[in-house]
């Protein structure tokens, strides 16, 4: 992936994490997916005073790619506030492997210029399928 297209999807998940509503933890989080196709989905989590309802980011970016019939992923960006870098929690690296094969990658971001890469087999290793591709 060209240095470019790793900033412009950085500045996305920047970008959108302006618009993250997190008035319960105080945690802001922006999601930038790239599709193999070459579109930006974007997310930010959205909490809830219930608690379990949250959604992250990542899977609200999942979300809007798949409703807009875009169902193969080539990489993420995630950005919080900062103070460490980002990286997708549990639930949405098992999501994401529903739409990707073990090359996808993760920049897993402090700042916008800051950002650790890795590739999902390393943050989900044997992760459960019931895909026929066994990925
Ligand atoms: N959060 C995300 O949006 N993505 C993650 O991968 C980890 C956590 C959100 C959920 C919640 O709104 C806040 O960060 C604190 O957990």
């Amino acid at each position: 992936m060209k240095e470019l297209k790793e900033h412009k999807l950085l500045e996305a998940a920047a970008a959108v994490r302006e618009n993250a509503y997190a008035p319960y933890s105080g945690f802001a989080v922006g999601a930038a997916l790239l599709t193999d196709s070459g579109r930006v989905f974007v997310g930010c989590n959205v909490e809830n005073g219930a608690f379990a309802p949250s959604l992250c980011a990542e899977r609200a970016a999942v979300a809007a790619a798949v409703a807009a019939g875009e169902r193969e992923f080539a990489a993420i960006a995630v950005i919080a506030d900062g103070s460490d870098y980002c990286y997708p929690c549990g639930v949405c690296r098992q999501v994401l492997s529903e739409f990707c094969d073990d090359a996808f990658v993760i920049f897993a971001a402090k700042t916008v210029r800051d950002f650790k890469v890795y590739r999902l087999e390393e943050l989900l290793p044997h992760g459960f399928s019931l895909r026929e591709d066994g990925e």
